[in-house]
């Protein structure tokens, strides 16, 4: 299938998909931290001429930013309130994307207010259901696609502190252990391996498409 996975620079999820096989490439402002050839540094938009699927593309996978979305960050808006009109243009973001005319969209983000002002989430996953030693509450809204399924074998059990369970990414407080910093961010929005693998084996099992791509700008 050809696939483009939108707002991804880690190249997490194009490769989950392309190591199936699959014709995926990853778009962002950033470059691709791979430095891969395919990936299509700029707008995802652009990739839409016109608002048309001129590409193809039989899914999009889009992880847009959370900063004025989700629900740490709303938490500013009160004592910030130019931020409220970022919190609108994100919302529209999400909106074009989930109005995309591809058959197969899936948009990944923290729990916040995409939920409460767009529509609910399909599914709420972690990274340590998928092999992975972290705690992330993870929203995924789905169109023309499956729910991603755990397989038990890959639960990753969390030390015990205080009765609460605690991650690798987890204080004992059970804050992120990230401390600050200017790639704090960067770190924190990278998609699990785990996660990335499970979404390429759930939605990856229809034909395998290996054409070029055709950009078009
Ligand atoms: C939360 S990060 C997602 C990171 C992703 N999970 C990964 O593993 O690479 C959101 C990304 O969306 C990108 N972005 C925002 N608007 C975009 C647009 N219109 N087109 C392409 N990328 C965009 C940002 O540059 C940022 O890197």
């Amino acid at each position: 299938m050809k696939i483009l996975v939108a707002c991804e620079y880690s190249g997490a999820v194009r490769e989950a998909f392309r190591k199936l096989g699959h014709n995926a490439m990853s778009c962002d402002f950033l470059p691709a931290d791979d430095e891969s050839k395919h990936h299509y540094q700029g707008d995802m938009f652009d990739l839409f001429p016109n608002g048309e699927n001129v590409n193809q593309f039989d899914m999009v996978i889009a992880f847009p930013p959370c900063t004025y979305l989700c629900s740490s960050g709303l938490h500013w808006n009160k004592r910030q309130p130019e931020r409220a009109v970022k919190t609108e243009q994100a919302l529209q973001f999400v909106e074009a994307i989930m109005n995309l005319p591809v058959e197969r969209i899936a948009i990944e983000n923290p729990v916040g207010c995409i939920s409460t002002r767009i529509r609910k989430y399909d599914q709420m996953v972690q990274p340590y259901e998928y092999g992975d030693d972290a705690s992330k509450r993870t929203c995924l809204w789905l169109k023309g696609l499956p729910k991603l399924q755990p397989n038990p074998s890959d639960y990753v059990s969390p030390r015990m502190v205080d009765g609460k369970p605690r991650w690798a990414n987890q204080t004992d407080s059970g804050q992120n252990r990230l401390g600050p910093s200017d790639t704090r961010w960067k770190e924190r929005s990278k998609t699990y391996p785990g996660i990335a693998k499970a979404m390429a084996e759930a939605w990856g099992k229809d034909s395998v498409d290996a054409n070029a791509f055709l950009i078009t700008k």
